[in-house]
Protein backbone atom coordinates (compact mmCIF):
# COMPACT_ATOMS: atom_id res chain seq x y z
CA UNK A 1 0.00 0.00 0.00
CA UNK A 2 2.79 2.71 0.73
CA UNK A 3 2.66 3.58 -3.19
CA UNK A 4 6.43 4.36 -4.13
CA UNK A 5 5.57 7.01 -6.83
CA UNK A 6 4.26 10.15 -5.09
CA UNK A 7 1.54 11.74 -7.96
CA UNK A 8 4.07 13.41 -10.16
CA UNK A 9 5.90 10.49 -10.60
CA UNK A 10 3.19 8.53 -11.57
CA UNK A 11 1.72 11.15 -14.27
CA UNK A 12 5.21 10.74 -15.72
CA UNK A 13 4.61 6.97 -15.75
CA UNK A 14 1.33 7.64 -17.48
CA UNK A 15 2.55 9.97 -19.65
CA UNK A 16 5.43 7.18 -20.43
CA UNK A 17 3.25 3.85 -21.26
CA UNK A 18 0.62 6.72 -22.98
CA UNK A 19 3.94 7.33 -25.40
CA UNK A 20 4.47 3.08 -26.00
CA UNK A 21 1.17 2.78 -26.19
CA UNK A 22 0.44 5.31 -28.86
CA UNK A 23 2.80 3.87 -31.11
CA UNK A 24 0.76 0.73 -31.68
CA UNK A 25 -2.68 2.95 -31.59
CA UNK A 26 -5.11 0.33 -31.66
CA UNK A 27 -7.06 -1.26 -28.56
CA UNK A 28 -6.39 -4.83 -27.61
CA UNK A 29 -6.79 -6.93 -24.63
CA UNK A 30 -3.94 -9.46 -24.00
CA UNK A 31 -3.12 -11.57 -20.76
CA UNK A 32 0.87 -11.74 -20.70
CA UNK A 33 3.32 -14.90 -19.68
CA UNK A 34 3.03 -13.66 -15.88
CA UNK A 35 -0.21 -13.19 -13.78
CA UNK A 36 -0.32 -9.49 -14.48
CA UNK A 37 -3.22 -8.24 -17.02
CA UNK A 38 -3.54 -5.30 -19.21
CA UNK A 39 -5.93 -3.67 -21.04
CA UNK A 40 -4.86 -0.95 -23.21
CA UNK A 41 -6.62 1.27 -25.60
CA UNK A 42 -5.34 4.38 -27.97
CA UNK A 43 -7.41 6.88 -29.56
CA UNK A 44 -6.65 10.20 -30.84
CA UNK A 45 -9.55 11.21 -28.42
CA UNK A 46 -8.04 9.07 -25.28
CA UNK A 47 -5.39 6.94 -23.79
CA UNK A 48 -6.43 3.77 -21.37
CA UNK A 49 -4.43 1.51 -19.57
CA UNK A 50 -5.60 -0.78 -16.96
CA UNK A 51 -3.37 -3.39 -15.24
CA UNK A 52 -4.67 -5.53 -12.98
CA UNK A 53 -3.57 -9.36 -11.46
CA UNK A 54 -5.25 -12.64 -12.19
CA UNK A 55 -7.15 -13.31 -9.14
CA UNK A 56 -8.32 -17.13 -8.91
CA UNK A 57 -11.25 -16.29 -6.07
CA UNK A 58 -14.48 -15.42 -7.76
CA UNK A 59 -15.90 -13.19 -5.01
CA UNK A 60 -13.05 -10.91 -5.19
CA UNK A 61 -12.37 -10.88 -8.71
CA UNK A 62 -16.20 -9.99 -9.32
CA UNK A 63 -15.37 -6.91 -7.04
CA UNK A 64 -12.40 -5.75 -8.99
CA UNK A 65 -14.19 -6.20 -12.15
CA UNK A 66 -17.25 -4.14 -11.07
CA UNK A 67 -14.39 -1.33 -10.13
CA UNK A 68 -12.81 -1.56 -12.82
CA UNK A 69 -16.26 -1.69 -15.35
CA UNK A 70 -17.54 1.41 -13.31
CA UNK A 71 -14.96 3.38 -13.41
CA UNK A 72 -13.88 2.62 -17.41
CA UNK A 73 -17.84 3.17 -18.09
CA UNK A 74 -17.86 6.85 -16.34
CA UNK A 75 -14.56 7.61 -18.21
CA UNK A 76 -16.00 6.53 -21.38
CA UNK A 77 -19.06 8.58 -20.74
CA UNK A 78 -17.25 11.65 -21.07
CA UNK A 79 -15.59 10.85 -23.65
CA UNK A 80 -18.39 10.48 -25.84
CA UNK A 81 -19.90 13.52 -24.24
CA UNK A 82 -17.39 15.30 -25.77
CA UNK A 83 -17.42 13.67 -29.01
CA UNK A 84 -17.52 16.97 -30.94
CA UNK A 85 -16.04 19.73 -27.95
CA UNK A 86 -12.37 20.14 -29.72
CA UNK A 87 -9.95 18.97 -26.80
CA UNK A 88 -6.62 20.35 -26.43
CA UNK A 89 -4.90 17.58 -24.82
CA UNK A 90 -5.85 14.10 -24.67
CA UNK A 91 -7.98 12.67 -22.48
CA UNK A 92 -6.38 9.99 -20.08
CA UNK A 93 -7.41 6.84 -18.27
CA UNK A 94 -4.69 4.84 -15.84
CA UNK A 95 -6.32 1.86 -13.41
CA UNK A 96 -3.62 -0.02 -11.36
CA UNK A 97 -5.08 -3.22 -9.37
CA UNK A 98 -2.24 -4.62 -7.12
CA UNK A 99 -2.73 -7.80 -4.72
CA UNK A 100 -1.24 -9.07 -1.95
CA UNK A 101 -1.40 -11.40 1.39
CA UNK A 102 -0.47 -11.81 4.61
CA UNK A 103 -1.77 -13.46 7.41
CA UNK A 104 -4.57 -14.85 5.65
CA UNK A 105 -5.76 -11.99 4.53
CA UNK A 106 -5.77 -10.48 0.88
CA UNK A 107 -5.25 -7.01 0.34
CA UNK A 108 -6.34 -5.70 -2.85
CA UNK A 109 -5.99 -2.03 -3.58
CA UNK A 110 -7.33 -0.05 -6.87
CA UNK A 111 -6.16 3.23 -7.85
CA UNK A 112 -7.98 5.37 -10.91
CA UNK A 113 -5.70 8.30 -12.22
CA UNK A 114 -8.41 10.20 -14.90
CA UNK A 115 -7.86 13.35 -16.93
CA UNK A 116 -10.87 14.59 -18.84
CA UNK A 117 -9.81 18.44 -19.11
CA UNK A 118 -9.16 20.88 -16.37
CA UNK A 119 -6.53 21.48 -14.08
CA UNK A 120 -5.68 18.17 -13.33
CA UNK A 121 -6.23 14.02 -12.88
CA UNK A 122 -8.96 12.61 -11.09
CA UNK A 123 -7.77 10.24 -8.45
CA UNK A 124 -9.95 7.85 -7.32
CA UNK A 125 -8.58 4.98 -4.28
CA UNK A 126 -10.86 1.53 -3.71
CA UNK A 127 -9.29 -1.10 -1.37
CA UNK A 128 -10.81 -4.62 -0.84
CA UNK A 129 -10.03 -7.13 1.97
CA UNK A 130 -10.84 -10.59 2.32
CA UNK A 131 -10.22 -13.25 4.80
CA UNK A 132 -9.10 -16.27 3.40
CA UNK A 133 -9.94 -18.63 6.40
CA UNK A 134 -13.81 -17.44 6.48
CA UNK A 135 -14.22 -15.96 3.19
CA UNK A 136 -15.64 -12.91 3.18
CA UNK A 137 -14.76 -9.47 2.93
CA UNK A 138 -13.77 -7.60 6.27
CA UNK A 139 -12.70 -3.68 7.04
CA UNK A 140 -10.40 -2.45 9.54
CA UNK A 141 -12.87 -2.64 12.53
CA UNK A 142 -13.08 -6.92 11.76
CA UNK A 143 -8.73 -6.61 13.32
CA UNK A 144 -10.27 -4.61 16.68
CA UNK A 145 -11.13 -6.11 20.10
CA UNK A 146 -14.44 -3.90 19.87
CA UNK A 147 -15.95 -0.07 18.80
CA UNK A 148 -13.69 1.12 22.18
CA UNK A 149 -10.62 -0.71 20.88
CA UNK A 150 -11.24 1.05 17.31
CA UNK A 151 -11.82 4.26 18.49
CA UNK A 152 -8.16 4.04 20.59
CA UNK A 153 -6.28 3.54 17.25
CA UNK A 154 -8.26 6.26 15.36
CA UNK A 155 -7.09 8.54 18.40
CA UNK A 156 -3.44 7.28 17.52
CA UNK A 157 -3.67 7.88 13.82
CA UNK A 158 -4.57 11.42 14.84
CA UNK A 159 -1.59 11.55 16.64
CA UNK A 160 0.55 10.16 13.94
CA UNK A 161 -0.87 12.38 11.03
CA UNK A 162 -0.45 15.44 12.97
CA UNK A 163 2.93 14.14 14.12
CA UNK A 164 3.99 13.57 10.46
CA UNK A 165 2.75 16.93 10.28
CA UNK A 166 5.29 18.70 12.10
CA UNK A 167 8.13 16.27 11.69
CA UNK A 168 8.09 16.92 7.65
CA UNK A 169 7.46 20.77 8.68
CA UNK A 170 4.15 20.81 6.92
CA UNK A 171 1.10 22.54 9.06
CA UNK A 172 -1.72 20.24 8.71
CA UNK A 173 -5.28 21.71 9.55
CA UNK A 174 -6.33 20.55 12.68
CA UNK A 175 -9.86 20.12 12.00
CA UNK A 176 -9.06 18.44 8.85
CA UNK A 177 -7.41 15.93 10.44
CA UNK A 178 -9.62 15.56 13.06
CA UNK A 179 -12.32 15.08 10.63
CA UNK A 180 -10.39 12.79 8.37
CA UNK A 181 -9.17 10.51 11.37
CA UNK A 182 -12.40 10.21 13.32
CA UNK A 183 -13.77 6.99 13.82
CA UNK A 184 -15.58 6.10 11.01
CA UNK A 185 -15.06 3.05 8.88
CA UNK A 186 -15.40 5.30 5.67
CA UNK A 187 -11.55 6.99 6.78
CA UNK A 188 -9.93 3.56 6.93
CA UNK A 189 -10.73 2.32 3.83
CA UNK A 190 -6.87 2.08 3.02
CA UNK A 191 -4.56 -0.17 5.46
CA UNK A 192 -2.88 -2.90 5.38
CA UNK A 193 -0.73 -5.11 8.53
CA UNK A 194 2.86 -5.15 7.74
CA UNK A 195 5.79 -6.40 9.97
CA UNK A 196 6.03 -1.97 11.73
CA UNK A 197 2.60 -1.97 12.41
CA UNK A 198 -0.55 -0.75 11.22
CA UNK A 199 -0.04 1.22 7.56
CA UNK A 200 -2.81 3.68 6.89
CA UNK A 201 -2.94 5.29 3.57
CA UNK A 202 -5.14 8.65 3.47
CA UNK A 203 -6.30 9.73 -0.07
CA UNK A 204 -5.53 13.28 -0.61
CA UNK A 205 -7.83 15.93 0.58
CA UNK A 206 -8.68 13.73 3.39
CA UNK A 207 -6.16 15.04 6.11
CA UNK A 208 -4.27 17.46 4.08
CA UNK A 209 -4.19 19.45 1.09
CA UNK A 210 -4.65 18.49 -2.35
CA UNK A 211 -0.98 19.49 -2.64
CA UNK A 212 0.79 16.98 0.33
CA UNK A 213 -0.83 14.11 -1.28
CA UNK A 214 -1.30 11.07 -0.18
CA UNK A 215 -0.73 10.38 3.67
CA UNK A 216 1.04 7.15 4.60
CA UNK A 217 1.32 6.45 8.62
CA UNK A 218 2.31 3.66 10.83
CA UNK A 219 0.90 3.03 14.01
CA UNK A 220 4.22 0.50 15.33
CA UNK A 221 2.23 -2.86 16.95
CA UNK A 222 3.47 -1.94 20.60
CA UNK A 223 1.12 1.42 20.58
CA UNK A 224 -2.17 -1.16 18.74
CA UNK A 225 -1.41 -4.51 20.08
CA UNK A 226 -3.99 -4.46 23.04
CA UNK A 227 -6.65 -3.21 20.83
CA UNK A 228 -6.55 -6.13 18.57
CA UNK A 229 -7.56 -9.25 18.41
CA UNK A 230 -5.03 -11.83 19.54
CA UNK A 231 -4.45 -13.56 16.53
CA UNK A 232 -3.86 -10.23 14.52
CA UNK A 233 -0.92 -8.62 17.53
CA UNK A 234 2.29 -8.93 16.64
CA UNK A 235 4.73 -9.11 19.86
CA UNK A 236 7.63 -9.95 18.73
CA UNK A 237 9.27 -6.28 19.70
CA UNK A 238 7.52 -6.96 23.22
CA UNK A 239 9.59 -9.87 23.64
CA UNK A 240 12.78 -8.42 22.69
CA UNK A 241 12.33 -6.54 25.95
CA UNK A 242 14.12 -8.94 28.58
CA UNK A 243 11.08 -9.21 30.60
CA UNK A 244 11.54 -9.67 34.63
CA UNK A 245 8.71 -10.32 36.61
CA UNK A 246 8.36 -8.55 39.45
CA UNK A 247 7.54 -9.86 43.34
CA UNK A 248 3.91 -10.28 43.75
CA UNK A 249 2.33 -10.15 47.32
CA UNK A 250 -0.10 -12.54 48.53
CA UNK A 251 -2.98 -10.21 49.09
CA UNK A 252 -4.75 -12.63 51.96
CA UNK A 253 -2.53 -11.79 54.37
CA UNK A 254 -4.55 -7.69 53.98
CA UNK A 255 -7.89 -8.96 53.68
CA UNK A 256 -9.21 -7.83 57.20
CA UNK A 257 -6.97 -5.01 57.45
CA UNK A 258 -7.49 -1.31 56.90
CA UNK A 259 -5.83 0.03 53.64
CA UNK A 260 -4.34 2.88 52.63
CA UNK A 261 -2.41 3.66 49.11
CA UNK A 262 0.41 6.18 49.17
CA UNK A 263 1.43 7.76 46.03
CA UNK A 264 4.76 9.50 45.38
CA UNK A 265 4.49 11.98 42.54
CA UNK A 266 7.23 13.90 40.58
CA UNK A 267 9.74 11.63 40.56
CA UNK A 268 11.90 9.21 40.25
CA UNK A 269 15.01 10.25 42.09
CA UNK A 270 17.78 8.14 42.65
CA UNK A 271 18.57 9.37 46.28
CA UNK A 272 15.36 9.43 47.37
CA UNK A 273 13.45 7.35 45.60
CA UNK A 274 15.87 4.20 46.79
CA UNK A 275 16.10 5.71 50.34
CA UNK A 276 12.32 4.81 50.39
CA UNK A 277 12.51 1.81 48.92
CA UNK A 278 15.29 0.74 51.37
CA UNK A 279 12.26 1.46 54.03
CA UNK A 280 9.54 0.12 52.72
CA UNK A 281 10.13 -3.58 54.11
CA UNK A 282 10.46 -2.36 57.66
CA UNK A 283 6.24 -1.81 57.36
CA UNK A 284 5.20 -4.37 55.19
CA UNK A 285 4.84 -1.95 52.76
CA UNK A 286 4.21 -1.27 48.74
CA UNK A 287 3.36 1.86 46.84
CA UNK A 288 2.45 3.52 43.95
CA UNK A 289 4.85 5.69 41.63
CA UNK A 290 3.81 8.15 39.49
CA UNK A 291 6.54 9.20 37.56
CA UNK A 292 7.52 11.82 35.02
CA UNK A 293 8.90 10.69 31.61
CA UNK A 294 11.26 13.57 31.24
CA UNK A 295 12.80 12.20 34.59
CA UNK A 296 12.99 8.37 33.66
CA UNK A 297 16.47 8.54 31.50
CA UNK A 298 18.32 9.73 34.39
CA UNK A 299 16.84 7.22 37.24
CA UNK A 300 16.40 4.22 35.13
CA UNK A 301 18.05 1.95 38.12
CA UNK A 302 15.43 3.16 40.76
CA UNK A 303 12.65 2.80 38.50
CA UNK A 304 13.19 -0.77 38.29
CA UNK A 305 14.22 -1.39 41.45
CA UNK A 306 10.96 -0.13 42.50
CA UNK A 307 8.96 -2.27 39.97
CA UNK A 308 10.55 -5.29 40.66
CA UNK A 309 9.89 -5.00 44.34
CA UNK A 310 6.26 -5.35 43.44
CA UNK A 311 5.35 -1.01 44.04
CA UNK A 312 2.79 0.05 40.94
CA UNK A 313 4.33 2.13 38.23
CA UNK A 314 1.83 4.76 37.02
CA UNK A 315 2.39 7.96 35.06
CA UNK A 316 2.49 11.35 35.86
CA UNK A 317 2.87 12.43 32.38
CA UNK A 318 6.50 13.82 31.09
CA UNK A 319 6.69 17.24 31.21
CA UNK A 320 4.28 17.95 34.12
CA UNK A 321 2.09 20.00 31.61
CA UNK A 322 -1.82 21.12 32.40
CA UNK A 323 -3.35 18.81 29.86
CA UNK A 324 -6.22 20.76 30.49
CA UNK A 325 -4.41 23.64 28.23
CA UNK A 326 -2.93 21.01 25.86
CA UNK A 327 -4.67 20.08 22.00
CA UNK A 328 -5.59 16.26 21.62
CA UNK A 329 -2.21 15.91 20.36
CA UNK A 330 -0.64 17.45 23.19
CA UNK A 331 -2.76 14.86 25.49
CA UNK A 332 -1.55 12.47 23.84
CA UNK A 333 2.23 13.40 23.30
CA UNK A 334 2.35 14.00 27.03
CA UNK A 335 0.64 10.31 28.21
CA UNK A 336 2.11 8.31 24.96
CA UNK A 337 6.15 9.47 25.54
CA UNK A 338 5.57 8.82 29.06
CA UNK A 339 4.12 5.49 28.62
CA UNK A 340 7.11 4.07 26.25
CA UNK A 341 10.40 5.55 28.29
CA UNK A 342 8.79 3.53 31.29
CA UNK A 343 8.08 0.52 28.78
CA UNK A 344 11.93 0.70 27.73
CA UNK A 345 12.50 0.42 30.92
CA UNK A 346 10.40 -1.90 32.88
CA UNK A 347 9.06 -3.68 29.68
CA UNK A 348 5.49 -2.92 30.20
CA UNK A 349 3.63 -0.03 29.68
CA UNK A 350 1.80 1.66 32.99
CA UNK A 351 -2.02 1.35 33.08
CA UNK A 352 -2.55 4.08 35.94
CA UNK A 353 -2.51 7.77 34.92
CA UNK A 354 -2.10 10.21 37.74
CA UNK A 355 -2.68 13.82 35.59
CA UNK A 356 -0.83 17.04 37.36
CA UNK A 357 -2.84 19.12 39.14
CA UNK A 358 -5.09 16.44 39.13
CA UNK A 359 -6.91 17.99 35.84
CA UNK A 360 -8.42 15.93 32.78
CA UNK A 361 -11.46 16.35 31.44
CA UNK A 362 -13.67 13.48 30.21
CA UNK A 363 -12.40 14.44 26.84
CA UNK A 364 -8.80 13.70 28.12
CA UNK A 365 -9.53 10.85 29.32
CA UNK A 366 -10.60 9.03 26.59
CA UNK A 367 -7.67 10.59 24.80
CA UNK A 368 -5.30 8.78 27.47
CA UNK A 369 -7.50 5.75 27.84
CA UNK A 370 -5.43 4.87 30.96
CA UNK A 371 -6.95 4.30 34.71
CA UNK A 372 -7.14 8.10 36.45
CA UNK A 373 -6.03 8.23 39.99
CA UNK A 374 -6.32 11.49 41.82
CA UNK A 375 -5.94 11.52 45.94
CA UNK A 376 -7.99 12.34 48.92
CA UNK A 377 -5.40 13.01 51.63
CA UNK A 378 -3.18 15.92 50.58
CA UNK A 379 -0.32 17.00 53.36
CA UNK A 380 1.06 19.42 51.28
CA UNK A 381 4.25 18.22 51.59
CA UNK A 382 5.76 20.04 48.55
CA UNK A 383 5.25 23.33 50.26
CA UNK A 384 6.19 22.99 54.17
CA UNK A 385 9.04 20.49 53.30
CA UNK A 386 8.94 19.34 56.89
CA UNK A 387 8.41 15.20 58.17
CA UNK A 388 6.14 15.73 61.34
CA UNK A 389 3.98 17.90 59.75
CA UNK A 390 3.85 15.96 56.78
CA UNK A 391 3.57 12.15 59.12
CA UNK A 392 1.01 14.34 61.39
CA UNK A 393 -1.41 15.66 58.58
CA UNK A 394 -2.22 11.86 57.09
CA UNK A 395 -2.03 10.34 60.34
CA UNK A 396 -4.88 12.73 61.34
CA UNK A 397 -6.65 11.90 58.04
CA UNK A 398 -5.87 8.77 57.49
CA UNK A 399 -8.73 6.20 57.10
CA UNK A 400 -9.82 2.90 55.38
CA UNK A 401 -9.26 2.83 51.09
CA UNK A 402 -7.81 6.28 51.27
CA UNK A 403 -4.78 7.27 48.71
CA UNK A 404 -2.32 9.28 49.81
CA UNK A 405 -0.45 12.31 47.41
CA UNK A 406 3.13 13.06 48.14
CA UNK A 407 6.34 13.68 46.52
CA UNK A 408 9.47 11.14 46.70
CA UNK A 409 11.57 14.17 44.99
CA UNK A 410 11.46 15.28 49.10
CA UNK A 411 13.77 13.21 51.98
CA UNK A 412 11.25 15.19 54.33
CA UNK A 413 8.22 13.97 52.37
CA UNK A 414 9.98 10.44 52.40
CA UNK A 415 10.60 10.52 55.86
CA UNK A 416 7.09 11.87 56.84
CA UNK A 417 5.38 9.38 54.97
CA UNK A 418 7.36 6.65 56.49
CA UNK A 419 6.95 8.24 60.01
CA UNK A 420 3.49 7.62 59.27
CA UNK A 421 3.60 4.64 58.38
CA UNK A 422 5.21 3.49 61.56
CA UNK A 423 2.05 4.78 63.52
CA UNK A 424 -0.40 3.82 61.28
CA UNK A 425 0.80 0.08 61.47
CA UNK A 426 0.20 0.26 64.63
CA UNK A 427 -3.64 1.11 64.00
CA UNK A 428 -4.29 -1.79 61.98
CA UNK A 429 -3.54 -0.50 58.45
CA UNK A 430 -1.44 -2.24 55.72
CA UNK A 431 -0.06 -0.09 52.91
CA UNK A 432 -0.80 -1.45 49.60
CA UNK A 433 -0.31 -0.49 45.96
CA UNK A 434 -3.51 1.02 43.98
CA UNK A 435 -3.47 -2.21 41.95
CA UNK A 436 -3.56 -4.06 44.91
CA UNK A 437 -6.14 -2.32 46.81
CA UNK A 438 -8.18 -2.60 43.44
CA UNK A 439 -7.80 -5.96 43.47
CA UNK A 440 -8.52 -6.24 47.52
CA UNK A 441 -11.52 -3.83 47.09
CA UNK A 442 -12.75 -5.63 44.21
CA UNK A 443 -13.10 -2.99 41.82
CA UNK A 444 -12.53 -3.59 38.39
CA UNK A 445 -11.22 -0.09 37.26
CA UNK A 446 -12.76 1.35 34.52
CA UNK A 447 -11.46 4.65 31.92
CA UNK A 448 -14.24 7.20 32.98
CA UNK A 449 -13.98 7.58 36.92
CA UNK A 450 -10.77 9.69 38.35
CA UNK A 451 -10.52 7.85 41.45
CA UNK A 452 -9.90 9.47 44.62
CA UNK A 453 -10.37 6.45 47.48
CA UNK A 454 -10.99 2.90 47.48
CA UNK A 455 -13.68 2.46 50.14
CA UNK A 456 -15.64 -0.84 51.07
NI1 LIG B 1 3.01 16.54 40.20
Amino acid sequence: MKRKLNKRGKIALTILSIMIVSSVSLAFIYADNTTEKHILESTDRYDLKIDYPSIKNKKIKEKIMEYIDGQKEEFMNIVKKSEDIEISSKYDFNLNVTSSERNGITYVNMLTYSYTGGAHYIRDDNSLYWDNETKEFIDLKYFFQDEESFKQMTNLAYYYVIKLGSDEDKNFDELLVKRGTAPTIDNYRHFKFTDSGLEIMFPPYQVASWADGEINITIPYEDINKYLKEQYRDTTKDETVAKEVPNIRDLEQFKDKKLIAFTFDDGPSTSNTNYLLDNLDKYNARVTFFVLGSRVDNNKDVLKRAYLQGNDIGSHTYNHRNLNLLSDEGIIDEVKRTNDKIKEVIGVSPTLLRPPYGNLTSHGKELANMHVILWNIDPLDWKYKDKNRVANEIIEHAHDGAIVLVHDIYKSSVDGALLAMEELEKEGYAFVTITEMAELRGIDLDYQTSYFSMKK
